[in-house]
């Protein structure tokens, strides 16, 4: 198990949302957290899948504990939902007594309920809700004197707005963009994520690999700790205490190998045969190759045949399967080395 090999409590990399901590982002904490605090009205948070927006969230959510807060996990579909979303506001009516609220009076109630104290409602993934859903959420937090709203989706949402929202994009005075994190923050995420979970350090990485993973991730978060999590597994597996460079490009290869075997085996049948005849028979000219290849005989004629080898053997030139040489006035086409290695390694 990879808690008991590395002394954990349990695998820091398992995809887990962890808001106990927010790496990096000074700036963007400060400025979200001035501007609610300040009763700014709208903010809005984009980024890529995986950047940290719901983590971001529920981050800044734990700095607003004396206000009544929601999180909705996806916009409500139909603007009424919003009624029920409000409940826990509005408290629960008495048995038998029919509310009457409506769309159109949900600020009023809103507003008495409230009084003096705030709310926040954060609604994550809004790239896919409906313009009316926002619109509505839009005109209900511009009457409810206290209520302010953070929505969060992917970086298609700003377009979303700006086509068919633009009122409530004007309103938002509070905006956070996730990209990747530096090599310190990358450095700082995977220390963190070992440290809550008993470990020590960055250990069982060395410094190297922790680099390589910024070189590999761009310091993009879900990725580091798909990575790590990949890595820490592998390690278990071979029973290995430290994760080291070395550790990590065999681990590498062994991946690339695979994925490379697979990729040949779903390969078209003619790529596939002309792959294998020439690991078996060296370097050949596309004249060869049709001479030789197996069911040419489909093709009209020797200059189609060569043709129909000539494109074959581009497309394997360009995925890397195959290189060539010029001999006088003919290329020759071989298996390329990094094909080679691959077989060989395998
Ligand atoms: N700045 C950060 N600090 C700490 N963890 C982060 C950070 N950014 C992302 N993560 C982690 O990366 C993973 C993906 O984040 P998530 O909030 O689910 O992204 P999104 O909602 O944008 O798809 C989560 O496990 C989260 O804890
Ligand atoms: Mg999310």
């Amino acid at each position: 198990m990879v808690s008991s090999q590395f002394g954990w409590k349990k695998n820091p990399f398992s995809f887990r949302l962890m808001s106990d901590f927010f790496i990096g982002y000074n700036k963007e904490k400060m400025e979200v957290y001035q501007g609610l605090n300040n009763g700014d009205k709208f903010a809005l948070l984009l980024g890529p899948t995986g950047s940290g927006k719901t983590t971001f969230m529920m981050y800044i959510q734990r700095a607003f504990r004396n206000y009544k807060l929601l999180f909705l996990p996806k916009p409500p579909k139909n603007p009424s939902d919003w009624i029920e979303i409000f409940n826990p506001v509005l408290g629960r009516p008495f048995p038998f007594f029919k509310r009457n609220i409506s769309l159109y009076n949900l600020h009023e109630r809103l507003n008495k309920k409230l009084g003096s104290k705030r709310c926040l409602v954060f609604v994550d993934e809004c790239h896919e809700a409906s313009v009316e859903s926002l619109e509505w959420i839009r005109s209900i937090a511009d009457q409810t004197e206290n209520l302010s709203v953070m929505i969060a989706g992917l970086p298609v949402l700003e377009k979303n707005l700006k086509d068919s929202l633009e009122t409530l994009l004007k309103r938002v005075t509070i905006n956070v963009r996730l990209t990747n994190l530096t090599k310190s923050e990358t450095r700082e995420l995977i220390k963190k994520r070992i440290e809550s979970h008993g470990g020590t350090d960055i250990y069982p990485f060395t410094n190297e690999v922790v680099d390589e993973i910024y070189e590999k991730t761009a310091g993009f978060p879900r990725e580091i700790l798909r990575i790590c999590d990949d890595l820490v597994k592998k390690a278990v597996e071979k029973n290995m205490t430290t994760i080291d460079i070395n550790f990590m490009k065999e681990m590498d290869t062994e991946t690339t190998a695979r994925v490379a075997i697979e990729t040949v085996d779903r390969l078209p049948e003619r790529q596939k045969t002309i792959l294998k005849l020439l690991s078996s028979r060296g370097a050949m000219t596309p004249n060869e190759i049709a001479d030789s290849a197996g069911g040419m005989q489909e093709y009209k004629d020797k200059g189609n045949a060569i043709r129909a080898m000539n494109n074959i053997l581009k497309r394997l030139m360009d995925d890397g399967f195959v290189e060539r040489d010029r001999q006088g006035k003919v290329y020759v086409y071989k298996v390329s080395g990094k094909l080679k290695t691959i077989l060989v390694t395998a």
